[in-house]
C-alpha cells in the first residue's frame, strides 16, 4: 500500500506515519501534507503547486486534518485526474454538505471513500453489540442513553463517535437522537450527553436503564496509537471495496476478522 497522509504534522498524522514505518513490508509512505507544509519521500521540501500531482502517486489517501483541511483535500482531488483507489477520512466534525461533496467525488472520480469518525476496532464492535442489546431491551421499556468524555481541546461536541453510536441505535430501534437535552425525557429518545475536560483520550458509554436492572457497555481509548492502527486496518478494508461512499455501518465484523487473519 502506498499512502499519503493529509494532516501529516498533526498528532494523528505522526502516529499513523509511525505505524506505517513499523509495517514496512505492507506499507510505504509516499508523502504527506498539512496546513504549513508538504512532505514528500521523507521530508523532502517541495512546492505546493505539485500537491495535486503528488496525491496521485499514492494508491490510498488518509485524512486526519481538520474541517478546513479536509475541504482542501477534497478540492485538490477534484482538480487532478488520478487519485488512487481509496480514501479514508478520519477528520471529524464535517458538515452534511461536506459529506455530500465526498459522496459526489466518490462517484465522479470512481474511488472508494470511507468516512470513519472513529477508527478504533473496539468502537466498531461496541456499535454492533449496542444494536443487538437495544433490539432486546428497548421493547422491554429500557431507556437508552449515551455519555461521552473527551479532553478539553476537542472542538466538536457531541463527538462524531457518540453520534455514530446513537444514530446506529436510533435507526435500528426507530427512535430519535436528542443531544444536550433540556427538560423532560420523552419515551422514544436516545439521549447523548458530552463531558469535556482534562486530557481524556475518549470514553463512550451506552446505558440501558430498566426499572429493575441496568446494563452498561463502554469503550475507553487508552492511547492515540489505537486509532492509528485501526486507521490502517480500515484503509485496507476500503482499498478492497468497489468505488463508492462508505460509512463504518457498512463494515461487517466478518470482513474485519478476515483482514486481521490476513496480516
Ligand atoms: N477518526 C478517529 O478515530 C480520530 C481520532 C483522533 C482524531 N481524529 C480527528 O482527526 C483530526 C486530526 O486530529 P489531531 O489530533 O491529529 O489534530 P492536530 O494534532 O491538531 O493535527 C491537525 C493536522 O491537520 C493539519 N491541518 C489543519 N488545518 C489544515 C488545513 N486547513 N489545511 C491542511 N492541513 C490542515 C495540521 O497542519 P499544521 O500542523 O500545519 O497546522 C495538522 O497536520 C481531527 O479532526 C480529529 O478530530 C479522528
Amino acid at each position: 500500500m502506498k499512502a499519503w497522509i493529509h494532516g501529516y504534522s498533526g498528532r494523528m498524522g505522526q502516529e499513523i506515519a509511525k505505524q506505517i514505518h513499523s509495517q514496512s513490508a505492507q506499507w510505504k509512505l509516499v508523502g504527506g501534507s498539512s496546513a504549513k507544509g508538504l512532505y514528500y519521500q521523507e521530508g523532502e521540501g517541495i512546492s505546493w503547486d505539485r500537491f495535486e500531482n503528488l496525491l496521485g502517486e499514492a494508491n490510498v489517501l488518509i485524512d486526519f486534518s481538520s474541517v478546513a483541511g479536509n475541504q482542501q483535500l477534497l478540492n485538490a482531488i477534484l482538480t487532478q485526474g488520478n487519485v488512487g483507489t481509496a480514501i479514508l477520512i478520519g477528520s471529524t466534525g464535517l458538515s452534511p454538505e461536506a459529506i455530500d461533496e465526498w459522496k459526489n467525488l466518490a462517484t465522479k472520480k470512481k474511488v472508494a471513500v470511507l468516512l470513519a469518525p472513529n477508527t478504533s476496532l473496539g468502537v466498531l464492535l461496541l456499535h454492533q453489540v449496542s444494536k443487538l442489546l437495544g433490539e432486546v431491551l428497548a421493547p422491554l421499556h429500557f431507556d437508552i442513553e449515551i455519555t461521552e468524555s473527551h479532553h478539553r481541546a476537542k472542538v466538536d461536541a457531541p463527538s462524531g463517535t457518540a453520534k455514530f453510536l446513537a444514530n446506529g441505535l436510533a435507526a435500528t430501534l426507530d427512535k430519535k437522537v436528542v443531544t444536550n437535552r433540556e427538560g423532560k425525557r420523552e419515551d422514544n429518545e436516545i439521549g447523548v450527553t458530552a463531558i469535556r475536560g482534562g486530557s481524556v483520550f475518549g470514553e463512550h458509554e451506552i446505558h440501558y436503564l430498566g426499572d429493575e436492572e441496568e446494563l452498561r457497555i463502554s469503550h475507553r481509548a487508552l492511547s492515540r496509537s489505537l486509532f492509528a492502527k485501526g486507521a490502517l486496518l480500515l484503509t485496507r478494508w476500503v482499498a478492497k471495496q468497489k468505488p463508492g461512499f462508505y460509512r463504518l455501518e457498512d463494515i461487517r465484523i466478518e470482513e474485519m476478522i478476515a483482514l486481521i487473519k490476513e496480516k
